[in-house]
Order: C-alpha cells, then structure tokens, then sequence
C-alpha cells in the first residue's frame, strides 16, 4: 500500500502526462471518463490530506498550456473550467449548495440546461459588429490567437447581423459534427493513412493548424455558449436571454437548451439529454446546468478554477460486451494489413456495430483480446467503434493469443513488418486486393467519378484480367465486356463511355484518383492549378512543390517520390496517350466566390454541365455540392428528370428550389430570380 503523499504523486505525474498527450499533441492516451477518474481520486486526497500542498497542484490548472506557434493573448476574463458531477445525487447536491449560498430555496431557483458539447473551448471578440479577434482557452489566462483559422469557421458570423457597436466577446465551443467527422476521417484513412481518434481531438488539431488552407478544409462549427460585455454596453439579466441575442446575431446556439425551475426539474432535463445523446448530431458528453439569473451568478462568484454557478453533469461512456467471434486482415490501397474484429452484432451509441478495427499488430498484442472472449465494446467518440478489453471469465478455457498471418489472405503473398513501423504489408505488387482497392478509389466519387464501376465489376475485370492498372481502363472496347458475366449490351456501351467521359476530369482529380500518399482534394487542387499538366507536375523540382501554399513538405516529397517511380512514369505516358490528365481549367482563383460557405445541392440533369461540371463550379466559386438535401442546404437546383427524395426533403425543410435554367445566374450572384413552386 502506498502512502497518501505516494499515491497523489502518482496521480500528479498521470495526470500530466495525460495533460501533455491531450491538450498539447491532441492524442490521448485514456478515454476521458477514465482521466475524470485519476482527477476525482487526486481531489479527494488533497482535501482529506491538506498536507499534501494542494495550492500548486494540477486540480487547480485548467486545460493547455500555451504554445509558441502562437502569438500570445490574455484573456480579458479567465475562461474557466467547470466542476463535474457524475450522478443525480451529486446534481441534487450541488443545487441545494448553489441555493444555500444565496440563502433561497432550490425549488425556487431557475436554470439553464444544455448540452455539453464535446470540443474545445474559443473566445472570439467583435467590435462594432466585426470579428477582431479569435483565440484559444490556453492556460485560462493566456490562450493562443488563432484569429485567421477562426475566420474559416463555416457556421460563424464576421459581421453581426444586425447593427450592434461596442465590443463584445462571444465564448463557445469549436466542434465538428458526427456526420462531418465521419467524412473527414474517411478522407484521412484515404490520403493520410492517420485517422482521428475522436471529433474533439479532430477539431482542436485543426484549430491550431499554422495553414489557415488547412483549418479551412476542415469541417469546423461552431456552438456560442456565452456573451461577455467588454465595455458595458450591454444590459441583461437572465442567461437564456443573452443566448437569444447570440442566436439573432446569427450563431448557432443549442437549440434544446431549456430553463428549468428547481432540482427534480434539471435533473429531469438533464437524464432527457442522456436518454438523447445520441439523437443529437454532435458529441456530448454531458450536460452543462447553469444559474440564469446573471445578478444571483454574482453573488455566487467562483473558486479558482469554475464558478460556482454552474456545474457540468458527466455522463458515462456508453460500453456493451458482446462476443468476438474472429480477428481476420484486410489489404487496403497501399497493402498495408489492417487486423479487424468481428464479433455478434450488439447495439452502441445508437447503432449496430459488429466490426471494428484493431489497427495492427502491437494493438491486438496489447489489448490481448483472442477471438471467442468476451469482449467490452464502445465508440470512441461515439462515432468509430472500438473493443476496448477481454471480460475475465474464470473458469473458461481462451484460446491461444492470436498471431498476425504470415501470408496475405487476398494473393497468398508475404506478409512484412517493415523497419520500426507498426504495419504490416503485403509486399506483393500485384496483389488484386491492393489493385482493386487502387482501381475502386480511382472511380470514387471524389477521383474521376466513373459510374458502374463498383466493386463487383472492378472484381470482375480484374479476374479474366482485363486490367491490370488503372491507365488499362481506358483501353477498355465494349467487345472487351461482352464476356462479363451480368453486364447487358447497353451496360458495355455505358461503362465504356463513362470511361470515355472521365477523361475530361481536371487535374485535381486525376491526382486524387492516382492515391498519392497525403495527397487529398485540397493539396491536389494546390498542385493542379499551379502546374496545369501531369507533365509539368511530374517535372517540377521538389522546392517549386514545397513553395506552394496548402502543400507542406511531407505532401511535396511524396509527390515528388511518386512521379519518378517507374510505374508512376509508364502510368503517366499511358495517361497523356488517352489525353488524360492534361488540364485544369485555371478558373477557380479568378471567379468571384458568389457561393462562398452555401451548401447547393443539385438534381437532375443540368444543361450545359455534367453531374462532375455542375459540381465543379460550385466548388470554384467557393461552394460545397453535397450529395442530400438538409437543413444547411442553401438551395437546391433541379435539372432535368430530378431525383424524387431530394425534392420531397427539400419541399420538407423548405428549402428553395430554383430551375436549372437558373444555374448560371445563381453562379455569377449568388442569388436566383426564379423558383420553382
Ligand atoms: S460554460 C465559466 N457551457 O466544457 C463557464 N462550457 O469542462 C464556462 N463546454 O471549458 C463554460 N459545452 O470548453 C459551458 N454548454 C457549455 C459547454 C461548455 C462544453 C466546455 C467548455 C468548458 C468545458 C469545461
């Protein structure tokens, strides 16, 4: 056993290090529920044993420290934490303390309950209406100006609706959706071989990114929780109205935020958002209760480190055990082997799951889990689904710790570990696992856009080997196709002109196809509207590649490697022979972005565009063209023969649907003149 003075040191010493690995590299290394647990036992102690000299401990420090890539701000108030309280019991307590200290009743009292959204804390400041200013929490104290990063915030104001004059301060949380981190981290798994491991973790490193290009390919929002008067020129007295005011400014605020009397109210409320968690589009983690009335908050005051008036309920992690039927190896695009569980389908954070990855090698050795254990399962971050342990069953005979398979399961071919890393590839070049993979993203979506060809054909033309690179798809001929299995005359006849019809693609997006290592849709758009031509590209020496901005060196040297290999040079010269390649409209920098941040959605044909085309200038004017209507949809073009569910949903969330014949005048203003009924 050890000592109370061995055990707070102990815990110290945890906690900064997991203080280091979240605030400071944004990669922790314990769930958060698991670190509340080392601060509640250090807190505990220190005040049993005031011995232990709690004034410099690391219960009294909130969140980062600064960094230097920053230059520095001081807070005009300190932005501070918030106490937890894990259950109904402590709640109930801390309401009966809040109303202790101003001598009233709880029942009496109103509060504000509203989620605790999951990201990191912002300070941005407007003065007459205009965003000056915006900077991390840092310390509490002294945070970090991130002021040209903020700017590229979508859902955030740099002009207040409205006319407002004075300065204000505006303090929230920076996140990034469930939906978005989805797509994000789809994008990483493709580009960067580096995935995030929760939207928290996504949005705090994309905040703090020297690149504003970077932060602004990003999916960041933003959620206003709090208003500062900085110069008296406000006048409030309740909380939620100061929320309302937010929100006409043009922020988004919680929209379920309710102001509840008395303590079986909040807690009510607050078990409502436990119950909802996972109905909500982003991560919370709990809930946050707050006095609303500004003059009682006064009184109150705060310790050094959160108010009094406000306390955050905490809510567990969400974990099931189910069991793990196998561990099996899938070959992705660049052949590295990634082991997988798969275990009896159980419900998680508000959906089935039955497959999650473990990574690789040393994770599956470190978590010891062998298939037909027990195992406790949960989402990290509520979005990615993850096995965190083996449940002990005495008595139960487990089987032997599993071993990494030695010969690839798609192509026989050896499986390695190379150097230091902890992935293991198959070193086999012509794997069809890996050139499936290859081909498949080439025709994704985001790449050439090749539709019907999907992993079942791509399957197909690779078995009687009718490709055996990517650059063979365009010598395809419809007689070619006549000897697939399932594929009609006309499917041929399509397939061969949707072949045909990519070749058209811009650069960027042939560079995306192509896979590059880092190479994602923003540095290709980089890459492509400064060279103009694969053949340009492939000649520029690696210091043009480093110069340009949204390409750092790590992107510039990959490039650089890629096209002088010698399957990268026959792959190109096969390229420009189908006139592949070979040019990006210089368009994009030098049209006005009349769509800047608005989400248009188009259906149908458009004439005069291709599905590939209309999007395209969306995007060059500053736009984004997802593929589904919501409520963030700015308009909806319908062309010829349009798709049923997007205009139902957009008569649904009446959203305004203007003609295609609409669509060049909607691209130069910004604006349409006519609507469809
Ligand atoms: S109010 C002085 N409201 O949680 C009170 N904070 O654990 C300042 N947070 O630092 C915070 N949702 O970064 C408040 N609805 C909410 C919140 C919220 C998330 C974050 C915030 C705070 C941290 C404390």
């Amino acid at each position: 056993m050890s000592t109370p003075q061995e055990r707070a040191d102990f815990l110290r010493r945890e906690i900064t290090r997991h203080n280091d690995a979240y605030f400071v590299r944004d990669a922790p290394l314990i769930p958060d529920a698991d670190y509340d647990v080392l601060i509640r036992e250090l807190r505990t102690l220190e005040t049993q044993y005031p011995e232990l000299n709690a004034e410099d401990s690391v219960t009294t420090k909130v969140g980062a420290p600064s960094s230097t890539v920053f230059s520095e701000v001081v807070h005009a108030e300190p932005m501070l934490s918030l106490d937890n309280v894990f259950d109904v019991d402590e709640l109930r307590a801390w309401g009966e303390r809040v109303a202790k200290g101003l001598g009233e009743d709880v029942d009496t009292l109103d509060f504000a309950v509203e989620p605790k959204i999951d990201g990191l804390a912002l300070s941005i400041i407007y003065v007459d209406g205009e965003l000056v200013q915006g900077a991390t929490r840092g310390d509490g104290t002294v945070g970090e100006d991130v002021t040209d990063n903020v700017r590229t915030i979508r859902n955030l104001p740099t002009i207040l609706h409205g006319s407002t004059t004075g300065r204000v301060e505006v303090r929230g949380e920076v996140f990034i959706s469930k939906q978005d981190f989805e797509a994000l981290n789809a994008r990483q798994r493709e580009f960067e071989s580096k995935e995030f491991a929760n939207p928290r973790n996504a949005a705090a490193g994309s905040l703090r990114q020297k690149d504003s290009g970077v932060s602004a390919s990003r999916p960041l929002s933003f959620l206003a929780y709090q208003l500062v008067d900085l110069d008296g020129s406000l006048s409030f007295t309740k909380y939620i109205d100061t929320i309302h005011q937010l929100a006409s400014w043009g922020f988004y605020t919680a929209e379920e935020t309710l102001v509840e009397r008395g303590a079986d109210a909040i807690i009510a409320r607050s078990t409502w958002f436990e119950e909802h968690r996972h109905d909500l589009h982003y991560e919370i983690d709990g809930v946050v209760i707050k006095l609303d009335d500004l003059a009682r908050r006064e009184t109150l005051g705060f310790t050094s480190r959160a108010p009094r008036w406000a306390v955050a309920r905490k809510f567990p992690p969400e974990e099931r055990t189910t069991r793990l039927l196998a561990i099996e190896v899938s070959i992705g695009r660049t052949g590295r082997a990634t082991p997988y569980a798969v275990f009896e389908p159980v419900v998680v954070a508000g959906s089935t799951v039955s497959l999650a990855t473990l990574h690789n090698e040393d994770q599956v050795a470190q978590k010891d889990v062998r298939p037909g254990d027990l195992v406790i399962v949960r989402k990290a971050g509520d979005v990615i689904p993850e096995v965190v342990s083996a449940v002990d069953e005495p008595g139960r005979k487990r089987h032997a710790p599993w071993k990494f398979p030695s010969k690839c399961p798609e192509c026989g071919g050896r499986l390695e570990r190379v150097g230091e890393e902890s992935d293991t590839y198959c070193v086999n070049p012509s794997c069809p696992a890996q050139l499936q993979q290859q081909i498949l993203h080439f025709a994704s979506r985001g790449a050439l856009d090749i539709e019907g060809l999907g992993e079942q054909r791509v399957t197909q033309l690779l078995e009687v080997g009718l490709i055996h690179d990517v650059a063979d798809l365009f010598t395809l001929q419809e007689s070619d196709l006549a000897s697939l299995e399932g594929l009609g005359e006309l499917s041929a006849a399509s397939l061969v002109a949707a072949i045909a019809g990519a070749k058209q693609a811009p650069l960027s997006r042939v560079l995306v196809g192509l896979g590059i290592r880092h190479v994602g849709p923003v540095a290709a758009r980089a890459l492509a509207s400064r060279f103009g031509s694969l053949d340009e590209l492939a000649a520029a020496p690696l210091e043009d590649l480093e110069a340009l901005d949204g390409v750092g060196p790590v992107i510039a040297s990959s490039v650089h490697r890629y096209m002088r290999e010698p399957e990268s040079i026959e792959r190109m010269a096969r390229f420009a022979r189908h006139g592949l390649g070979l040019v990006e409209p210089k368009i994009a920098n030098a049209l006005e972005p009349t769509l800047a941040g608005r989400a248009v959605v188009v259906t149908g044909a458009v004439e005069g565009y291709s599905r590939d085309g209309a999007e395209g200038a969306i995007v060059a004017r500053g736009g984004t063209s997802p593929g589904s209507v919501s409520k963030k949809t700015y308009c909806v073009v319908v062309g010829e023969a349009p798709g049923a569910s997007k205009v139902t949903k957009a008569q649904e969330l009446e959203i305004p649907m203007i003609p295609g014949a609409s669509f060049d005048e909607l691209l130069e203003t910004g604006t349409w003149s006519a609507t469809l009924a």
